[in-house]
């Protein structure tokens, strides 16, 4: 690292997102602790930060902790601070009680605050801000998600010079549920400030083409849109496409190849009582996932005696997220209400239905969990992509284990014909395709996990960040008034 020496505004790229790669600690006098946190995007960027001369401008996730940039594996890192109120109306309320509902075609009803509006328009333009003082002349800012859609259009008012790609990790919905969000034109400008818009899916972009066209002025042309400026000029071209994110599929194989974790995988199966199928879930408590779905189909396999809790086990892992939204509390309720329900009718002494964890684990276990499954159960309702079914795949060099996966995840569009598809929705379709994972020969299992593997191990996430940089750098430069 060139340690402190690197001047202000001298940095070639410059990655936003709502969170900094680091957890912070405040110690009892008051010193700021930071921990990595080893989340897939910045395994996915830190190569190439290094390489570049990166910035990575983002939230601690703690109220008010107004901190001074600093240099942490050869990235500037520069926290963006955020009040208690803040957090309230930016992160709790537009964010995750607006947006992420709307996003996964309302699952949950959005709420439309417009002191919650407010916030978010603030916010975003100090996150760009921060951006803005990072970034060398000409730099590429790479700006991530629904919490920072209005970043690229203010930061390319402060800084015309710079190239702007902006990366949607969620779905884009479509029109006719986008369009009840009172702010639509202004998000759909916001995000036009980017030269290059990337989203998970095709059927993401073509929503958001679709969006522009009914909502602004702007023509397309397939996935270019021409964005007009206020005096008739010429205008600059933004492009619209389809990036699939991915996992650091090799890390993760080798994870799941050490003896510490293939043993752990025994003891874990021997800690269940050695069932003949174990099933595994694991999602952050969120609606979108489908986690209710899922144990009420599972309820209604043991009911109907197809399987039983001396040969057959269902871990699920549902770690905590967004505490303070009401809809996060309600499905807490709800799910562990029927875990209750489900492990005080069917359970035995040494037999539960259903092992319920609200926690979350690092890597090492999670990988230890993959491979103890025999079938991995991931039946959202809305995902953008969801990257547990990758990494379960990435896990499984044995080549065994089935994976059902629901229809309504970007994964599913990628993987289809590996894993078993299912709509979450059609609790007796499913319940028959859970059945049929459970009693799966391993002939055809192998079958299936070779293709998944082959798909998975070739697109990690290197490639990713890859592809979406070399599109947005290899972009003609934009047009400008002479
Ligand atoms: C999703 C979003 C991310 C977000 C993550 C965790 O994956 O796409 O932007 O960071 O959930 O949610 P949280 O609210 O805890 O950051």
């Amino acid at each position: 690292g060139q340690g402190t020496s690197r001047k202000k505004g001298g940095y070639d790229l410059v990655v936003v997102s709502n969170r900094l790669p680091v957890d912070f600690t405040v110690d009892e006098d008051g010193g700021v602790q930071w921990q990595r946190s080893p989340g897939g995007l910045v395994t996915a960027l830190e190569p190439v930060m290094q390489e570049a001369d990166g910035a990575w401008v983002g939230w601690s996730g703690a109220p008010d902790l107004d901190h001074e940039p600093f240099e942490a594996d050869d990235m500037l890192l520069v926290p963006v601070a955020l009040s208690a109120s803040d957090i309230e109306r930016y992160y709790e309320g537009f964010a995750n009680d607006t947006l992420w509902p709307l996003y996964h075609d309302v699952i949950s009803p959005p709420t439309y605050h417009r002191q919650w509006w407010d916030a978010y328009r603030r916010v975003n333009q100090r996150f760009a801000e921060a951006a803005a003082a990072q970034a060398a002349h000409g730099a590429v800012v790479w700006v991530h998600d629904y919490q920072l859609q209005l970043v690229p259009k203010m930061l390319r008012d402060l800084r015309p010079d710079l190239r702007i790609g902006f990366f949607n990790h969620i779905p884009f919905p479509a029109v006719e549920l986008f369009q009840q969000l009172p702010w639509r034109t202004q998000i759909v400008e916001g995000l036009l400030g980017a030269d290059l818009i990337g989203f998970q899916r095709g059927g993401d972009a073509s929503n958001f083409v679709r969006s522009v066209r009914r909502l602004t002025r702007h023509t397309t042309r397939g996935p270019i849109i021409s964005v007009s400026d206020d005096d008739g000029g010429p205008g600059r071209r933004v492009r619209a496409a389809a990036f699939p994110i991915s996992i650091d599929s090799r890390h993760f194989d080798e994870l799941a190849r050490t003896p510490e974790v293939q043993a752990r995988a025994k003891e874990i199966r021997a800690d269940l009582g050695d069932p003949t199928v174990m099933m595994l879930g694991v999602d952050r408590l969120d609606y979108t996932k489908g986690i209710r779905h899922r144990i009420k189909a599972y309820g209604e396999i043991l009911q109907d005696g197809r399987l039983d809790v001396e040969h057959c086990t269902l871990v699920q892992v549902a770690s905590p997220s967004r505490e303070n939204v009401g809809a996060y509390q309600e499905l807490r309720e709800h799910v562990e209400g029927a875990v209750g329900r489900i492990n005080g009718e069917f359970g035995e002494l040494g037999h539960s239905a259903i092992h319920y964890l609200h926690h979350s684990y690092p890597p090492e276990e999670m990988a230890a969990l993959y491979l103890a499954a025999d079938v991995m159960l991931v039946t959202s309702l809305r995902d953008g992509m969801n990257l547990v079914a990758k990494e379960y795949i990435a896990a499984r060099s044995d080549e065994r284990g089935v994976l059902v996966l629901s229809e309504f995840t970007g994964a599913a569009d990628e993987l289809a014909p590996g894993p078993l598809l299912v709509n979450p929705h059609d609790i007796d379709g499913m319940k028959d395709i859970i059945v049929t994972a459970a009693r799966m020969d391993p002939r055809e299992q192998r079958r299936r996990m070779r293709r998944l593997r082959r798909k998975v191990m070739a697109d990690d996430v290197a490639k990713w960040s890859q592809s979406f940089l070399g599109v947005l750098t290899a972009m003609p430069p934009r047009t400008t008034h002479v």
